[in-house]
């Protein structure tokens, strides 16, 4: 395989002959010579390319590239003279591989605004912003993995099809080959290719939660969906999520775990996604990196929900949603709190049962559960999650409450009857954190294909 241009910029092996491919950029002519700026996604910079007037097909092909074309390049490589850049390639040929018609290509040398990019889902990774999130997205997607592997985590893949609604929040795609006729039946008629309802995964949880009472430490990390009409710059209707599960684990483990994965991903990106996070801090969010390095360097704050209803109600300043004990916390409550009042991530515990989903376990005091959300400046909740409710009586008054069939969820319960063990995880929104890292003000940017309510282009 050809060299990247990332490795050819990081090892600069001046006199080296190479052959190089990628997209050109920008085409200069001055003096007798073609200067290309050449991208191949591998890195937020370009490499330089001078073709001189004596390549066979300068003048009828090197002189009429545009932004867009693909090329394939021999050259020897040289240090530049000009500023800017280290090193460039001097071809000896141009191989133009495909054409770019530059009265039609979309994405001119100007700057385009990320709504207008979204409707061309199929070019805008080709823009430096949209290459750049798509390479700290994996780069995080790397370290999660990593992160898991060090502390003897088995990676589930869970199902995305499922049976039953974990969060119980009723915001499930089904999934049937009916078309509109199993709406004649009771949804669970003949047509259903499943027997009975089934829809598209709101949280991988309750399957981990299986495994994790197996195998002790699991994590699954995948797409789920949830069909809630939200048109927020921090919803998607199909976005990803680690989970991991913790057999033996109370909810100080629980945080203890969040936080440390928080706090490693960042220092991973900091330390592998320099270029790209400066283009961020430059372009996109000012201060990025210096506030990411913060997080890095210092604790987490911790409060509790009621500790948190105090300090909103003692609060000099006006919620559009107004506050009292029982209330789900609003995104201008949680931001109120991470960035007004504490100015950094903040962990918040024991919130009240009648908000949170029936799995989450029991508090002494009856009222309220042993859940934690992290709320992170700029974006609010980020994590979602809770020790489980280990104990079986408790989980049935739980799911009689919410108003499931307990029979639905045998396999469920069985896992209380049978070897029962304390147990807690948690649910990071990994575009969620992608926002984080990059400051990227709409999560329809950290995502390569977003669905929203209205939106699925390709
Ligand atoms: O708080 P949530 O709903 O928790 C769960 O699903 C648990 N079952 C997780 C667990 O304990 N294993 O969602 C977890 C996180 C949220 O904190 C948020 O970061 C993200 O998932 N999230 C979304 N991200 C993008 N678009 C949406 N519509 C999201 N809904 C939740
Ligand atoms: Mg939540």
């Amino acid at each position: 395989m050809q060299q990247q241009i990332c490795t050819i910029l990081n090892r600069a092996d001046v006199g080296a002959e190479l052959v190089v491919s990628g997209w050109v950029r920008t085409r200069r002519d001055s003096g007798g010579f073609s200067f290309l700026e050449l991208t191949d996604g591998s890195c937020l910079t370009g490499l330089q390319i001078i073709a001189d007037q004596e390549l066979a097909n300068y003048v009828t092909e090197i002189k009429k590239l545009t932004t867009g074309c693909s090329v394939e390049i021999s050259g020897q490589l040289q240090d530049s003279p000009a500023k800017g850049q280290a090193v460039e390639l001097v071809a000896s040929a141009v191989r133009v591989l495909g054409w770019a018609d530059p009265e039609t290509y979309p994405l001119q040398k100007k700057r385009h605004s990320f709504e207008f990019l979204r409707n061309l889902s199929h070019l805008r990774p080709r823009t430096n912003a949209l290459a750049a999130v798509a390479r700290v997205r994996g780069r995080l997607a790397l370290a999660v993995n990593h992160f898991f592997a060090e502390r003897g985590f088995i990676q589930v893949h869970t199902p995305i099809i499922t049976t039953s609604d974990c969060e119980g929040a009723g915001e499930m795609f089904q999934v049937t080959t009916a078309g509109g006729q199993s709406d004649q039946s009771d949804g669970q008629g003949q047509h259903e290719f499943f027997g009975r309802r089934a829809g598209l995964t709101v949280s991988g949880q309750l399957q981990a939660e299986v495994y994790a009472q197996a195998l002790g430490r699991v994590y699954t990390f995948g797409p789920t969906f949830r069909a809630e009409n939200s048109n927020t710059s921090r919803h998607l209707a199909e976005f990803w999520m680690i989970e991991p599960e913790m057999a033996f684990c109370d909810l100080a483990c629980n945080m203890a775990l969040a936080e440390d994965l928080l706090r490693y991903l960042l220092a991973d990106v900091l330390e592998h996604c320099g270029p790209d996070l400066q283009m961020f801090d430059r372009f996109i969010d000012k201060g990025l990196i210096a506030r990411l390095q913060q997080v890095v360097d210092q604790d987490f704050a911790r409060i509790t929900y009621t500790e948190a209803v105090d300090q909103l109600l003692a609060a000099d300043r006006l919620f559009e949603f107004p506050v009292s004990w029982g209330i789900d916390l609003q995104s201008e409550h949680e931001r109120y709190l991470c960035e007004d009042v504490y100015g950094r991530p903040l962990i918040v515990t024991n919130y009240p049962a009648a908000i949170k989903p029936f799995y989450m376990r029991m508090n002494e005091d009856g009222r309220t559960v042993a859940a934690m959300d992290i709320l992170v400046p700029g974006i609010g909740e980020i994590v979602g999650g809770s020790q489980r409710e280990e104990r079986l009586e408790p989980l049935l008054a739980r799911m009689e409450e919410a108003g499931l069939d307990s029979e639905e969820y045998g396999w469920y319960l069985d896992l209380r009857r049978y070897g029962t063990a304390p147990h807690a995880g948690f649910g990071l929104g990994f575009e969620r954190l992608v926002q984080y890292v990059t400051g990227m003000q709409n999560i329809r940017e950290v995502i390569p294909f977003p669905r929203t309510p209205g939106f699925a282009p390709c």
